[in-house]
C-alpha cells in the first residue's frame, strides 16, 4: 500500500483497521467546500505576503475551484486512504496543478486548518436554520391570526385552568422560536471567528497575515492566542445548547399537537399529507411527524451531553479527540434543520384546528371560576375570602351536575348578596378571555397588538 501523506518518519503502512479507524473522510468530506473556500484564502494570504509568487497563488486557488467543481459534479470521491478531506484536497490539488500544490500547507496545519472548516460550515448553517425559524414564524403567526376568536382550554398540571385565545397560545410559540433566533445570533458572534494561521499550536515561522484572510472570509474577528484559537469548541458547545433548546420547544409543541389529536381532546384534526397509519388497525391515523420530532430531540441532546464529554479533560492543544466533534454537530445540523422543515409543513398544511369544538370544550368546565373571585374581589369582598367562597360553590356544583353558567341568580344571591345579573356575562368564556387584558395576558385587545407586534418582527 501507498504511504501515509505525514512524513518520511514512517517505515510502513498503517494496520488497514487502524487506518479506517483514524480516518474521517467518511463524514468530513461534508466540510469540502468549506475547506475549499478556507485553503482559496490561505493561498491567495501566502501571494498576498509573498510567502509565494503571484503566479503560485492563482494556479492554487485556480485548482481549488476545479475540485470544488468535481465535487458539485459527483466526480471528486476520495477513499479512505485520504484519511480526512484537508489531505484528500491537498492531494488532488498536486495532482492537478503539480508540484505548486504542495506549496499550500505552507503556514498552515490541519489544526487550524479543520477548526477553520468548522467554523465557517456552522455559520452557513447557523443562517440557514435562522431563515428556517423565520419560516416557522410565520406560519404560527397566519394561524394565530386566523384564531385570535378562536378559544382554547388553557392548562396548567394539564388540568383545565382558564381559557385562553388560540392565538395567544400559539404565540407563546412564535416568542420561543424568536428568542431561538436571537439566541443563533449571538452564538454566531462566537462561531465567527478565525482560527487560521494560529498554526499547528504555536503560530508560524512566516509573516503571515491573519487579518487577511479573515476578512477574505468574513469572519469577524480572529483569535488572540493561538493555542486558544486550534483547540477551543466552546462555538460547538454554544451551538449545541441553542439546537437543543430548538428541539426543546419543537419538542413541547409536538407533545401538544400529539394530545390534541387525541380522541380525549379532539382539538385538531390531522389531514392526510401529513398523518400514518396502522398496519393492523384500519381505523388509526397517527400523528407521526409530532412523536418523531419529539423522539429526535434526543439525539441533539445527546450530541450537547458527549461535546461536554470530549472537552472537559482535554490538556492543550490540539488532541485527536477533537475529531469527534464533526459527526454530532453534523447530526445535530440536520436534525434540526428537518424538524423545523416537518414542522413547518405540519402546522402549514397538516392540522386543522377544530374550532367548533374549541369553542365548546370552554364552556363545559370550571376554568371560569377564577373570573367569580375576580368578580367579588372587583366589588371589595377580600380576594383571598371570594376564592374560598367559590370553591364552596364549585364543590356543590359538581356534586348537583351544574356548571357555574347553571346556577340561578337566587343561588348566586344567596352565595353572596354582591352578585348580580352581570355575573353570566362576566363568565362567559368569551368575557373570561377578554378580560385578561393586562400587559402579556391573553385579552383580545393585548393578543391583537401581540399579533402586530409579532408581524413586524419577522419582517425582513
Ligand atoms: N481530521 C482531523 C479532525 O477532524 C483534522 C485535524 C487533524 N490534525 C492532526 N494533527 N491530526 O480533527
Amino acid at each position: 500500500t501507498e504511504k501515509q501523506t505525514w512524513s518520511q518518519r514512517f517505515e510502513s503502512a498503517l494496520h488497514p483497521a487502524i487506518a479506517s479507524f483514524n480516518a474521517s473522510i467518511g463524514f468530513d468530506i461534508e466540510l469540502i467546500e468549506y475547506d475549499i473556500t478556507g485553503s482559496q484564502a490561505h493561498a491567495q494570504m501566502l501571494a498576498h505576503t509573498g510567502i509565494i509568487s503571484p503566479t503560485e497563488g492563482k494556479q492554487l486557488v485556480a485548482g481549488l475551484e476545479q475540485i470544488r467543481q468535481e465535487y458539485r459534479q459527483g466526480n471528486f470521491q476520495p477513499g479512505i486512504d485520504a484519511e480526512d478531506v484537508h489531505f484528500a484536497v491537498e492531494r488532488r490539488l498536486t495532482e492537478i496543478v503539480g508540484d505548486v500544490g504542495k506549496k499550500l500547507h505552507t503556514a498552515r496545519s490541519r489544526n487550524d486548518q479543520v477548526g477553520t472548516d468548522t467554523r465557517l460550515y456552522l455559520r452557513d448553517q447557523i443562517q440557514q436554520i435562522k431563515s428556517q425559524l423565520r419560516q416557522f414564524q410565520g406560519v404560527l403567526l397566519d394561524i394565530a391570526e386566523q384564531n385570535l376568536e378562536t378559544l382554547i382550554p388553557g392548562y396548567t398540571h394539564l388540568q383545565r385552568a382558564q381559557p385562553l385565545s388560540l392565538a395567544h397560545h400559539l404565540l407563546a410559540y412564535f416568542h420561543m422560536a424568536q428568542r431561538d433566533w436571537e439566541r443563533l445570533g449571538d452564538v454566531c458572534r462566537r462561531v465567527n471567528i478565525s482560527p487560521l494561521g494560529c498554526g499547528a499550536l504555536a503560530g508560524t515561522t512566516f509573516p503571515i497575515d491573519r487579518h487577511y484572510t479573515a476578512e477574505l472570509l468574513q469572519f469577524e474577528r480572529i483569535y488572540d492566542n493561538s493555542l486558544d484559537g486550534v483547540s477551543d469548541r466552546d462555538f460547538a458547545i454554544e451551538f449545541l445548547c441553542a439546537a437543543s433548546l430548538i428541539m426543546v420547544h419543537l419538542s413541547r409543541l409536538s407533545e401538544e399537537i400529539i394530545l390534541w389529536a387525541s380522541e380525549e381532546f379532539r382539538f385538531v384534526t390531522l389531514k392526510d399529507s401529513c398523518a400514518t397509519g396502522s398496519s393492523i388497525m384500519p381505523q388509526k391515523k397517527n400523528p407521526d411527524v409530532p412523536e418523531l420530532v419529539r423522539g429526535k430531540t434526543g439525539r441533539v441532546f445527546g450530541h450537547l451531553q458527549a461535546m461536554l464529554v470530549i472537552m472537559k479533560g482535554l490538556p492543550l492543544a490540539y488532541n485527536k479527540d477533537l475529531q469527534e466533534d464533526k459527526e454530532g454537530i453534523f447530526d445535530s445540523v440536520n436534525t434540526v434543520k428537518a424538524c423545523l422543515e416537518a414542522m413547518t409543513i405540519l402546522l402549514r398544511e397538516g392540522l386543522e384546528f377544530r374550532t367548533q369544538r374549541l369553542n365548546e370544550a370552554v364552556t363545559e368546565d370550571f376554568s371560569n371560576a377564577t373570573d367569580v373571585a375576580d368578580y367579588l374581589a372587583a366589588r371589595g369582598v377580600p380576594f383571598r375570602e371570594a376564592y374560598n367562597i367559590v370553591g364552596k360553590v364549585v364543590k356543590t356544583s359538581i356534586a348537583a351536575g351544574k356548571l357555574l353558567k347553571d346556577l340561578t341568580l337566587e343561588e348566586w344571591q344567596q352565595i353572596h348578596p354582591a352578585f348580580a345579573a352581570d355575573i353570566y356575562k362576566a363568565i362567559s368564556p368569551r368575557q373570561v378571555v377578554a378580560a385578561r387584558n393586562s400587559y402579556g395576558g391573553t385579552g383580545f385587545e393585548q393578543v391583537s397588538k401581540a399579533l402586530i407586534a409579532a408581524r413586524e418582527e419577522i419582517r425582513e
